[in-house]
């Protein structure tokens, strides 16, 4: 047969979409029910925990008893050091050697059980080994129940900056036990609230007032303030994600204060001396100040929400240090969300009323960094 002269062609690749529903299942005392409720969703597994050293004396051996009553086949657990500087690219490169030592396949599940840093840290690996590995987000901190642990934006940090290598990858089940909350230090609960508030800000000013005046029960440990906060705010996600998965449009409404707290938390290094929560709610501040800067939003607004956040401890500045403005400018303008070298801010008319906001002009954003550090 004569070989066909050269033309141009076009092959249509038809994939049908691969169905990623899954539950989010909140209550208090879930951990004892876990082997159950993955089993359930995903049956009998092979499966691996991947925590971190603080979180295993906690709830790891509790976790393993129940999946294996439960009929999963657990195989020894990774515990990878806690705190920020673990998501990071040579911490990924071990975890995924203790992987392949287990002898993972295809079928091998993986448990993240702790805060935001091992469910970005397990959900990334999962979504890289063998091409995609199931996984199963066990949240045992406040930011990762109402935000991190849903939404399947997974990553790690570079030096490029904060969660600039990442995917988007849903897990199969979310399973948020408050009670796993009860040990958590005061600072890392004040924290995960000001992800919480968060979503009030954004878009529901009758919540910013509800956690107005329940956010000091929350605080010290008022499970059921905690348990309806953890149901709103994944509720509020889950819808928006539900919409916008990949973050084309409203998704990126969640990030409000974060362009401006990813480039602090760069700055200060990943050291715990500010941590991801603190970094939004000083960002939150500046976007409503940045807000009122352009005459978009009411003063008094912004000034309720830095009463708000200084009321309850939380820092509504940047931690004091030599600080580079260009360099803050810079990672800013490596923000996921920058499109074409111009800015994308989260800003707001209001309480309740964020939007985004393209082309932000550069010089007012410099001005803003300038007066605030
Ligand atoms: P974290 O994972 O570092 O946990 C905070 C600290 O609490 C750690 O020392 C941990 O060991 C400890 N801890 C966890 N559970 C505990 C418990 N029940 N009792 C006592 N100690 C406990 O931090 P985090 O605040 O949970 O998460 C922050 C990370 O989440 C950041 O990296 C941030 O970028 C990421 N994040 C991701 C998303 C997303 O959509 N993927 C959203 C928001 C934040
Ligand atoms: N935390 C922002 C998001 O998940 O989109």
């Amino acid at each position: 047969m004569a070989t066909p002269p050269i033309s141009t062609d076009v092959i249509h690749i038809d994939l049908p979409p691969v169905p990623r529903e899954y539950d989010i299942v909140i209550g208090h005392d879930l951990l004892g029910k876990a082997g159950e409720l993955i089993a359930r969703k995903l049956g009998p597994r092979r499966s691996i925990i991947i925590t971190d050293d603080k979180v295993a004396p906690l709830f790891l051996k509790r976790l393993e008893a129940v999946l294996t009553v439960a009929g999963h086949d657990v195989l020894p657990s990774i515990i990878i050091p806690a705190g920020e500087s673990a998501k990071s690219l040579p911490i990924m490169h071990e975890l995924s050697g203790h992987l392949f030592e287990r002898n993972i396949d295809r079928g091998t599940l993986l448990i993240a059980l702790g805060g935001g840093v091992i469910g970005d840290l397990t959900g990334f690996t999962a979504s890289i080994m063998l091409r995609g590995l199931d996984f199963v987000q066990i949240p045992t901190t406040l930011l990762a129940q109402v935000d991190s642990s849903v939404g399947g934006k997974t990553g790690i940090n570079s030096l490029y900056g904060k969660n600039t290598v990442g995917t988007f990858y849903q897990p199969r089940i979310v399973i948020a036990d408050i009670a796993t909350l009860d040990s958590l230090p005061a600072r890392e609960i004040a924290s995960g609230y000001a992800e919480i508030v968060k979503y009030g800000l954004i878009q529901d000013r009758a919540f910013f007032d509800w956690c107005d005046q329940h956010a000091t029960q929350l605080l010290h440990g008022d499970a059921a303030a905690r348990a309806y906060a953890v149901q709103k705010s994944c509720a509020y996600k889950a819808a928006i994600v539900a919409q916008d998965e990949r973050e084309a449009g409203t998704r990126a409404l969640l990030n409000l204060g974060h362009t401006f707290a990813h480039p602090l938390e760069s700055t200060t290094g990943y050291d715990g001396s500010l941590l991801h929560g603190e970094a939004v709610a000083v960002g939150m501040v500046m976007a409503f100040d940045l807000s009122v800067r352009m005459g978009l939003c009411p003063p008094e607004d912004a000034q309720t929400v830095q009463t708000h956040f200084t009321n309850l401890g939380l820092p509504v500045t940047p931690p004091v240090m030599d600080y580079n403005i260009s360099e803050l400018m810079a990672l800013m303008a490596q923000d996921k969300k920058a499109r074409d070298g111009k800015l994308t801010l989260i800003l707001a008319k209001g309480i309740g009323q964020a939007f985004i906001a393209n082309d932000v002009d550069p010089a007012t954003v410099r001005r803003l960094w300038e007066d605030v550090v």
